[in-house]
């Protein structure tokens, strides 16, 4: 294994595992470092003892994280935990992007999880309504009643579609809306998807590209 080898490692319940597992393969001697993609998956390396790379100061050999949907072409929904834009920004960096879930998680079409928007803040109202007109339930997401603000200082709309028939189409209407810094659609980005049941087992999925 290359000496300098560097991992990212995504955020969320399903990730905690993988950066847990960093951990021990840390304190067994393996030399790697991880770039986090949140300021708590940060405090999770510190903790394990993970040793941090910096975003673009190293090139990334795989990427590690979870996701809220799964479709069958393997275009995700993500951001439910908030970290969105590293996530997205790791998972393209990175040659490799593996994708760990549980089955609930893969769907027949994408959208019954509200898909995460992460916008500048002054527009948050602007790009709210012109995503509503496209048909989708918008809320502001908020923690304990104040608006959520990213790590990134940015505000998350939560985006109800019901059913994304065309996710690459609606990324891009979404990601022109002046204002928007990046959708929870991880289109064409996924390598690998690993199915973990809690008997222990896993699977791997077969990708059905979209015609
Ligand atoms: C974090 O912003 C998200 O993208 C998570 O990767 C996603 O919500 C999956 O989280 P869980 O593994 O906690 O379900």
């Amino acid at each position: 294994m290359r000496p300098d080898r560097c991992i990212g490692l995504g955020t969320g319940t399903t990730a905690y595992y993988a950066i847990e597992r960093a951990g021990e393969l840390v304190a067994g001697g393996m030399p790697l470092r991880a770039v986090p993609s949140s300021h708590e998956t940060e405090r999770l390396c510190r903790e394990f003892g993970v040793p941090l790379a910096r975003f673009g100061s190293a090139s990334i050999d795989v990427a590690i994280d979870g996701a809220d949907e799964i479709g069958p072409d393997w275009s995700l929904i993500k951001g439910g935990g908030g970290a969105l834009f590293r996530e997205k920004a790791i998972a393209i960096a990175a040659a490799s992007f593996v994708v760990v879930a549980t089955a609930r998680k893969m769907v027949a079409t994408l959208g019954a999880f509200p898909l995460p928007v992460e916008v500048v803040p002054f527009s948050a109202d602007y790009v709210a309504r012109e995503i509503a007109a496209l048909g989708a339930a918008v809320t502001v997401r908020e923690r304990d009643g104040e608006p959520y603000t990213t790590d990134n200082g940015n505000t998350l709309l939560d985006c109800r579609f019901e059913t994304i028939d065309d996710p690459a189409r609606l990324d891009a209407i979404l990601s022109a809306l002046h204002g928007v810094v990046t959708t929870g659609l991880f289109i064409g980005l996924t390598s690998r998807v690993i199915v973990a049941r809690s008997d222990g087992t896993i699977s791997e999925p077969r990708l059905n590209a979209r015609a």
